[in-house]
């Protein structure tokens, strides 16, 4: 069930998804949060960080999961998305290090790693799963064509999401690695609700074809209108095709 909220300004998108980031945090028990990266959240981490400066809101037995993680950068490089999620809410919090959770994207072994990172996943279950949505309606980095039945595995990216990531890497697809693991799109659903944003015309296909197109693989995201309860959030531009 999609309960769907169009504001004008990215700010107002992110305030908004914080609303419910916030009963979540508010709520009867410490939650677990399922975190994403890529540019859309970022906002909402902004939020977050001025929620726990001004209001105290610890995050120190808070447990997160991270969805995915470039495969063959070391967590230390600058696009690594264990560095993402440093600079933009881990270094502003109190969460420590052993409650964080970000897929291993530089082992020996990738598929080992995904299948332990699953073990661990498994062993909680996630309050909100925060996402952002991929122009060709991927879902962390479930590509099209990937599995609903998918758990945390070695994907493949699609030319179009190296292209649409290269705009970190010097604007040079390049540099993209080629392969991620991820949670799968099974993992996903698990999470008892879904803050989803996604701004921009450039998302508005994809958007909707999450919400309006035929339940496919061709578009990872539409396995959502299964899910219990999505919250989206869009700007009017996102939002044109509905
Ligand atoms: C990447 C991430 C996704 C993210 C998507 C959209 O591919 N793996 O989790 O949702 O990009 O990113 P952005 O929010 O920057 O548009």
């Amino acid at each position: 069930m999609f309960h769907v909220t169009v504001k004008d300004t990215y700010d107002e998108v992110s305030a908004e998804a914080f609303k419910v980031m916030k009963e979540v945090m508010y709520g009867d028990h410490t939650p677990v949060l399922g975190l994403a990266t890529g540019s859309s959240p970022v906002g909402l981490y902004k939020e977050m960080i001025r929620d726990h400066n001004e209001n105290g809101t610890s995050y120190k037995d808070i447990l997160t999961f991270n969805l995915d993680e470039y495969i063959g950068l070391p967590r230390d490089h600058r696009e690594s998305y264990w560095t993402f999620m440093h600079v933009n809410l881990f270094n502003h919090v109190d969460i420590p290090d052993e409650n964080v959770h970000v897929p291993l994207g530089c082992g020996e072994d990738p598929e080992a790693d995904c299948a332990a990172y699953e073990e661990e996943l498994a062993k909680h279950t996630v309050d909100v799963q925060v996402l952002g949505i991929g122009s060709d309606g991927h879902i962390a980095f479930n590509e099209p064509g990937c599995p609903f039945d998918s758990v945390t595995h070695v994907m493949d990216l699609t030319e179009q999401t190296r292209q649409d990531n290269a705009r970190f890497f010097d604007g040079d697809i390049n540099q993209v690695p080629t392969k991620a693991c991820t949670m799968g799109l099974a993992s996903i659903m698990r999470a008892k609700k879904i803050i989803l944003i996604a701004t921009g015309a450039n998302k508005a296909d994809a958007v909707y074809g999450m919400m309006k197109g035929p339940k496919t693989v061709d578009c990872p995201a539409s396995i959502l209108q299964d899910h219990a309860e999505v919250y989206v959030f869009l700007d009017k531009e996102a939002a044109s095709k509905l």
